[in-house]
This record gives C-alpha cells, sequence and structure tokens, in this order.
C-alpha cells in the first residue's frame, strides 16, 4: 500500500514544507467517467500546525491531497506555538485550496460540499479553516460539513482500504488523544479507553525533549530506536485497574525523567538510542496489549490504527505480528495519512452527508470537542 503513495516536497521561502500527495494506483484508476450519484467533497484541515486541503470522491478516492507543514518553523520552540499556527493558517489557506483543485483538475462547479474539522484542536488554529469553510460554502451555496478531528484520523483506513467497514475496533494515538474505539458504524463510535493523563504522542514529544532530540518527538524517537536496545532499561508499564482499557503515561514519562537525573547526578552519559528503544518499547507494548485484548473480548475480528502515533514503525510492526497469529484483519494508514490531513476529513465527511448531516453557517471552532457527541447547536439542515 505505502509502496503506491508518492508526495511531492517544497520548502518555501519561510520554512513551510509544502506537500502533494498522490496514490499512483488509484490515479490509474481514476479514469472513470463521474457519475450523477457521485460525491466530491472539498475538506479543510487547519486545527494544529498542518494547512490542509483535499479532494475526496466517495469518502474513499482522494482526487488531491495538499499539507503544508508548519513543523520546521515551530521545532525552533521545541512544540507548537498557537499564534504562530493561526498565522500561518491564514496565508496558507487560499493557496492550498486552489492547490487542492488544481492537482485534481476540477472547479468549484465540481464540488458537492466543503468539509472542515471544527475540532478538538487549537482554537485559532481551528477558526482559520473553519471560517474558510463557511465563506466556500456561503458564496458557492454549497453544504457544509463539520467534522470530527478525530473521527478524521480513523476514516483515514478507508482511503486505502476500500473493503473496511465497520464494526471494527480502532486504536487512535495522536499527540492530543489516546482512545480505544468501538466503532460500530460509520460516525458512530463507542469510547472504551482512553488516555488518564498524557496522550501517547504527547509522551512520545516529552521523552524526546528530555532526552535532547528535540520536536517533533516522534518521528525522532521512532528513527533512534532503531539504533538501541529496547530491554536495555526496564521502564513501567502502567495498568488501570478498575478500568482495563484506558492508559496513563504520565509515569512512564516521569519514570524517563528520574531515570535520565538519575545519570546526569552520577556524571554519566545518557544513551538516547537505549533510552529512546525501551521507552517506546513500553508504549508499544501498553498499546498493543489493550487493543489485542479489546478486539478479542468485544469479539471482532478487525484491528485499524489511527493518529500520527499510528506512524511508529514498531507499533504497526508488533500489530502486524499480533493479528496475524490471532487471526485478526490489521488495518492502518500509510503514514501520511496517519499524521494530520484533510483527505481523512473528506472521507469522515462523506458518510456524514450521507446521512444528511449538514452544518448550520453559525459553526463556530470547539476546542474540547468530545468523539461521538456532535454539537448539534451548529447543525441546523441547510
Ligand atoms: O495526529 P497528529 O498528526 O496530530 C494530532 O492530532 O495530535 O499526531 C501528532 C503526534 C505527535 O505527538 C508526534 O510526535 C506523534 O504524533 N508522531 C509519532 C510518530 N510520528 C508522529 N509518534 C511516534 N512515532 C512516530 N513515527
Ligand atoms: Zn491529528
Amino acid at each position: 500500500m505505502e509502496e503506491n503513495i508518492r508526495i511531492n516536497k517544497t520548502t518555501e521561502d519561510d520554512g513551510v514544507i509544502f506537500m502533494s500527495v498522490k496514490d499512483e494506483k488509484e490515479n490509474d484508476n481514476n479514469t472513470d467517467v463521474v457519475k450523477s450519484t457521485d460525491v466530491t467533497i472539498l475538506a479543510i484541515e487547519s486545527s494544529c500546525d498542518e494547512t490542509a486541503v483535499a479532494i475526496v470522491r466517495n469518502g474513499r478516492t482522494v482526487l488531491s491531497n495538499i499539507i503544508s507543514s508548519q513543523i520546521a518553523l515551530h521545532t525552533v520552540y521545541g512544540g507548537v506555538v498557537p499564534e504562530i499556527a493561526s498565522r500561518k493558517h491564514i496565508e496558507k489557506i487560499d493557496y492550498c485550496v486552489k492547490a487542492a483543485l488544481e492537482e485534481a483538475a476540477l472547479t468549484f462547479a465540481d464540488i458537492d460540499a466543503i468539509a472542515v474539522t471544527y475540532g478538538p484542536g487549537l482554537v485559532g488554529a481551528l477558526l482559520v479553516g473553519v471560517s474558510e469553510a463557511k465563506a466556500l460554502s456561503f458564496a458557492l451555496d454549497k453544504p457544509l460539513i463539520g467534522v470530527h478531528h478525530i473521527e478524521g484520523h480513523i476514516c483515514a483506513n478507508y482511503i486505502e482500504n476500500k473493503d473496511l467497514e465497520p464494526p471494527f475496533v480502532c486504536l487512535v494515538a495522536s499527540g492530543g488523544h489516546s482512545h480505544l474505539v468501538v466503532v460500530k458504524d460509520y460516525g458512530e463510535y463507542d469510547i472504551i479507553g482512553q488516555t488518564r493523563d498524557d496522550a501517547a504522542g504527547e509522551a512520545f514529544d516529552k521523552v524526546a525533549r528530555a532526552i535532547g532530540l528535540g520536536y517533533p518527538g516522534g518521528p525522532k524517537i521512532d528513527k533512534a530506536a532503531r539504533e538501541g536496545n529496547p530491554d536495555a532499561i526496564e521502564f513501567p508499564k502502567t495498568k488501570i485497574e478498575d478500568a482495563e482499557y484506558d492508559f496513563s503515561f504520565s509515569g512512564l514519562k516521569s519514570a524517563v525523567l528520574n531515570y535520565i537525573n538519575g545519570l546526569e547526578m552520577k556524571g554519566e552519559q545518557v544513551n538516547q538510542a537505549d533510552v529512546a528503544a525501551s521507552f517506546q518499547k513500553s508504549v508499544v507494548d501498553v498499546l498493543a496489549e489493550h487493543a489485542l485484548k479489546a478486539v478479542k473480548e468485544y469479539g471482532y475480528d478487525k484491528l485499524a490504527i489511527a493518529g500520527g502515533v499510528a506512524s511508529n514503525t514498531a507499533l504497526r510492526e508488533r500489530l502486524e505480528k499480533d493479528c496475524a497469529n490471532n487471526g485478526i484483519s490489521f488495518y492502518r494508514p500509510s503514514p501520511v495519512l496517519c499524521t494530520d490531513n484533510a483527505a481523512m476529513i473528506g472521507a469522515a465527511a462523506f458518510y456524514e452527508y450521507k446521512k444528511g448531516v449538514r452544518s448550520g453557517l453559525d459553526l463556530n471552532a470547539v476546542p474540547n470537542l468530545p468523539l461521538g457527541e456532535r454539537e448539534r447547536r451548529f447543525h441546523a439542515n441547510k
């Protein structure tokens, strides 16, 4: 699957990386005549530090996928600076919309609906995408569909796995969330486990900073861990007695910090690769054990993963093996569809569109939007 994905990347004068993501296999097959029943959605995502616009047909065919990544701008500060993120989104968003249409060789006349992430995320960042989507919906008189960011991450799995249908279990692990979700049907979710403190991606970012790898932590730990010994240091794996599917990563993070402080007090060097590999093993063990247990106990035979941490090499390898050994079908998006993008928002929006969900022009950004609980006050039928 991944081998079909081609990413054209250019770095702009301001340090922002402009990417056009293409699935070459998809483009070969995409010479079909457009049917009157086809639904073509222009989707926008701006909840954190990626300004992303994609055009998705029928929820699973990505006609264009543009990602303008600010990651290099935030690296110098060791994390995302919300105000810088908002300002860059406002500069880039129109250009991304234009690029998405050009890449798909479409005009606004070919678009059936406008979709946008309206939460959770950074409020100032979300507002840019929401305002853009509302302006397009109003000016073009096309329906507007507000999408939950995590629902988008889950739906990224539909893009490359045309046969995947609910029900299945999905492990969502990103910078802000660690959720175990039963996807009962399109748009219907039961959260069976979640983090009590830090999200998995947050733990990767904090540990990376502590061992001097910098931001963004996840990919840097992933890379460093390949040179290290995962059994070098025994870090704790927190289990929560009364909620077997919940996660807790702050104890693990503190254990790594204590380990580093201990070495520094003795004047000893920290072996970055060993710490990275041992920390990563603890996270991967917990995520994989919980996910496998949930699939078995709930009686499903499909496991999907989603969110930035789902691009982690060790997690993917571990789950690939565990699922194969247990007769479970394993689904994971290509890494570029695990991290923030708008194709996943277009995929999620299609199933909402089919159900008749429409957002009103009073749609607002909701920084703490809970999964599965649509903010009905913003969803007047259009
Ligand atoms: O889903 P995402 O792009 O944004 C959020 O919605 O949060 O996830 C970003 C998070 C960051 O914490 C980043 O360090 C982590 O995903 N991440 C990874 C990897 N790539 C990104 N964590 C572990 N291994 C990776 N390869
Ligand atoms: Zn995300």
